[in-house]
């Protein structure tokens, strides 16, 4: 152990190949099924959306996936990012527990989305097309995918969940400087849109409608453009594993190891990116750290959702995957972690859920505000309300460290920095915000809207 406080790599440090966890998934992460036949999807269905490198990688069993040199040219823009021992908060809390934390917000758009954001951007770039549609929550994968078709001359389509849009007008600002088109969702753009607006005018939109809307505009656009997933489905997951990756070579120089990881979940990518390398640890090195998920008890997936196959988004279109699901029909409360209310989660992660790799845990949107302000005034980083949620449990860890006697090696993925995200911050300091638990009744009555599957199709995983 050393008495530094920053865990600095040098570009020459940016790890060459990403990590697949499909070759080491303890259990089976479950087959991706077709929407309409729910039999396994083809390449030529998948195609019409992903780019082919993407579907590629989404079926690789090779366990390193080199990084193309043009992606690794712009990670070097902000990657290596620190691993950063928060010291003030410690001794805030009193606690003997060591906590750190590994800052993706020193990219340029303030997240860690655009370490899949360029891949699928350069991959997309490789085939010729003209650009990619999609959807965000708070902005933020909008912005980073924004920024990587502008690096690789795409067109950018953004359907953003309108209570975000009305919410943080800032960071559709940052997608139209990088040239994006933003549309509120659900939107009378597309034909599913329209439909949420007849039978809601004030639908406050999800990102299962924005996914849907988003998809309806590639399909519809003649092979013009193609879609693109911020989180989710593996190649995502894996894309965003250059965290964890630098993260351990950082424990290395910190002469320290984590007892605890700790990731907040939307869909699971910032998660996946810093748990999967200190998995691979735990499956094949003999490493025993404990691996946190932390959700909303707004949008509760994993602690409440059901682990079986249902539609990654709302309107039927998006393929059927077996996750811990509320119901593709599931609309959240509007709580300002937008890029957490997503009914699903990915594949992999419920997989490990379901099989004990790793844990998880629900917390309150005010325990969260108060843990980001204990954060951000010892820290002095301003974290999003999504990061928040990580920042929560990691303060819980180290408490209990305390009340145990006990000294631990805590790290949280720092996701992404709030300071797009001030309205929350001034609702939240002006006693406007409130807890929610999800409503039970709500998910009783979308879950009986989960789809049939056929056992061939189940037995296909
Ligand atoms: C800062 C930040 N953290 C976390 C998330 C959650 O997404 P994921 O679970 O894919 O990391 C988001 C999503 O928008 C985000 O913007």
């Amino acid at each position: 152990m050393t008495d530094q406080t920053k865990y600095q790599l040098t570009e020459k440090d940016l790890p060459e190949a990403w990590y697949n966890i499909n070759p080491d998934m303890p259990a089976s992460p479950g087959p991706i099924l077709h929407p309409v036949t729910k039999e396994p999807v083809t390449p030529e269905f998948l195609s019409v959306l992903f780019p082919m490198r993407f579907i590629q990688e989404a079926v690789s069993d090779q366990r390193w996936i080199e990084i193309p040199d043009p992606v690794r040219d712009v990670y070097r823009l902000w990657r290596p990012t620190p691993l950063i021992r928060a010291r003030r908060l410690e001794k805030l809390l009193e606690t003997p527990a060591h906590i750190y934390y590994k800052n993706e917000g020193v990219s340029p758009v303030g997240s860690h989305k655009p370490n899949t954001a360029v891949a699928q951007a350069f991959y997309a770039a490789e085939e010729g097309v003209h650009g990619f549609t999609t959807e965000t929550g708070a902005g933020q994968w909008g912005s980073a995918l924004a920024m990587a078709c502008n690096f690789f001359d795409l067109a950018c389509d953004v359907f953003m969940v309108k209570v975000s849009y009305s919410q943080k007008p800032y960071r559709r600002i940052v997608m139209e400087t990088f040239g994006a088109e933003v549309t509120p969702s659900p939107s009378d753009r597309t034909e599913f849109g329209r439909k949420v607006l007849a039978e809601d005018p004030d639908s406050p939109g999800s990102l299962g409608i924005a996914i849907s809307e988003a998809i309806e505009a590639a399909v519809k656009s003649d092979g013009k453009s193609k879609y693109s997933l911020g989180s989710v489905l593996g190649p995502v997951l894996m894309h965003q594993t250059v965290i964890g990756l630098e993260a351990l070579k950082q424990f290395e120089l910190a002469g320290e190891y984590p007892d605890i990881v700790i990731g907040c979940v939307g869909g699971g990518s910032n998660f996946s990116g810093l748990a999967f390398p200190f998995l691979h640890e735990n499956f094949t090195a003999g490493k025993n750290t404990r691996i946190i998920a932390v959700e909303p008890t707004a949008c509760p997936t994993l602690t409440k959702g059901l682990y079986t196959f249902d539609y990654g988004d709302t309107a039927k279109m998006a393929p059927i995957v077996k996750m811990h699901t509320l119901g593709h029909s599931f609309v959240p409360a509007g709580i300002h972690a937008g890029g957490l209310r997503y009914h699903g989660m990915a594949p992999h992660v419920c997989a490990l859920y379901d099989h004990g790799d790793i844990e998880a845990r629900a917390v309150q949107q005010l325990g969260a505000f108060a843990a980001a302000l204990q954060f951000t005034r010892t820290e002095g980083i301003i974290p999003a309300p999504e990061t928040a949620h990580a920042v929560k449990v990691a303060i819980d860890e180290a408490i209990k460290c305390r009340e145990e006697g006990i000294s631990k090696v805590i790290v949280f993925n720092f996701s992404g920095h709030g300071l797009l995200d001030l309205a929350a911050y001034d609702a939240y300091l002006c006693g406007e915000l409130k807890d929610y638990e999800h409503p039970e009744e709500k998910i009783k009555a979308a879950i009986e809207l989960l789809p049939e599957i056929p056992e061939s199709s189940i037995a296909s995983g």
